[in-house]
């Protein structure tokens, strides 16, 4: 005998990916390989949404029951304009790239950060402390990682831009977190090596090859590339060519970063480590 003449449907929670352009995005299938992981049963949605609709877009999906948003390219610093709340990490970085919706009100924080550093201290099993930084590029993710890598103490930062000026704005942002400095591709101080060189720059997502400097790579330089593909990136082939001690494009961090935003919405951190697995990608 069933008990069961009343059927209750329990809305399944919603959340997707808002982006311009959208269809290259693994979030999704992130995101239900860790829902599939937890036993939480979400619906994760990829949306394709133009600049001059972001506002719109946000209020819509929180209007009509939706309970968090990850925010990609080109959308994170604009979209902090719309947040009632945010993270330190958020504010510091000037971008969101996590939204939560709860009673009304708009959270924002950025996960990217804390994202790139788990790929580096847990997956990759690198020290920045005491370690000399090279970052290549200037933009919005630069912002995003350069609190977060100070605060591993490294002994030196350096932002290398092909416009100086975007450069220096960011060490003036930072100064007082770190020993943070800024200068051109072309004058890469190479006396000293370089631990760890990030590639920040959006070069190669438009086919671009700017003039990295391979002066700063050594046999011990470990190189890793915010931009990630099926292939080996312009930057992370360059790397390897130049004769890095390693060379790994960003699946791990964007993988880590994912999982941080799950936390913020479920209040349970899957593990990373099967789901970089699953999805064919080594760390
Ligand atoms: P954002 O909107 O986040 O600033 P972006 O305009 O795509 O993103 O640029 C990100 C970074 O990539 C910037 O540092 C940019 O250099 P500039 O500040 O000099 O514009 C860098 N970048 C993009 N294309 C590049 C290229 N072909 N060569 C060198 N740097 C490049």
């Amino acid at each position: 005998m069933t008990d069961d003449t009343t059927t209750e449907t329990k809305a399944i929670d919603r959340y997707g990916v808002m982006g311009y352009p959208i269809s290259h995005s693994r979030s999704p299938v992130i995101h239900r390989l860790f829902a599939l992981q937890t036993g939480q049963d979400i619906q994760y949605e990829l949306l394709q949404v133009s600049p001059e609709k972001l506002e719109t877009a946000v209020r819509q999906f929180q209007r009509t029951g939706g309970k968090g948003l990850n925010i990609t390219v080109p959308h994170k610093s604009e979209v902090a304009r719309l947040v009632d709340q945010m993270s330190d990490r958020a504010a510091t970085a000037g971008a969101v790239n996590t939204l939560a919706f709860n009673g009304g009100e708009i959270y924002g924080d950025n996960t990217d950060g804390i994202g790139l550093l788990r790929d580096l201290a847990v997956n990759l099993g690198i020290s920045l402390k005491g370690a000399n930084v090279l970052v290549l590029g200037a933009g919005g993710a630069t912002r995003g990682i350069v609190g977060p890598l100070l605060e591993m103490q490294p002994a030196s930062l350096i932002i290398a831009n092909r416009s100086l000026s975007k450069a220096e704005t960011l060490v003036e942002h930072f100064s007082r977190s770190g020993p943070v400095s800024a200068c051109r591709f072309n004058d890469v101080p190479v006396s000293d090596s370089y631990d760890l060189i990030i590639n920040a720059t959006s070069a190669g997502l438009k086919g671009e090859a700017p003039p990295y400097p391979a002066a700063a790579i050594s046999k011990s330089t470990f190189c890793y590339d915010l931009s990630y593909g099926l292939k080996p990136t312009p930057f992370s082939a360059w790397a390897r060519e130049a004769g890095a001690a390693q060379s790994v494009m960003g699946w791990g961090m964007l993988v880590e970063q994912a999982a941080e935003s799950f936390k913020l919405w479920r209040g349970v951190r899957p593990e990373t480590r099967p789901v970089l697995k699953q999805m064919s990608i080594s760390a």
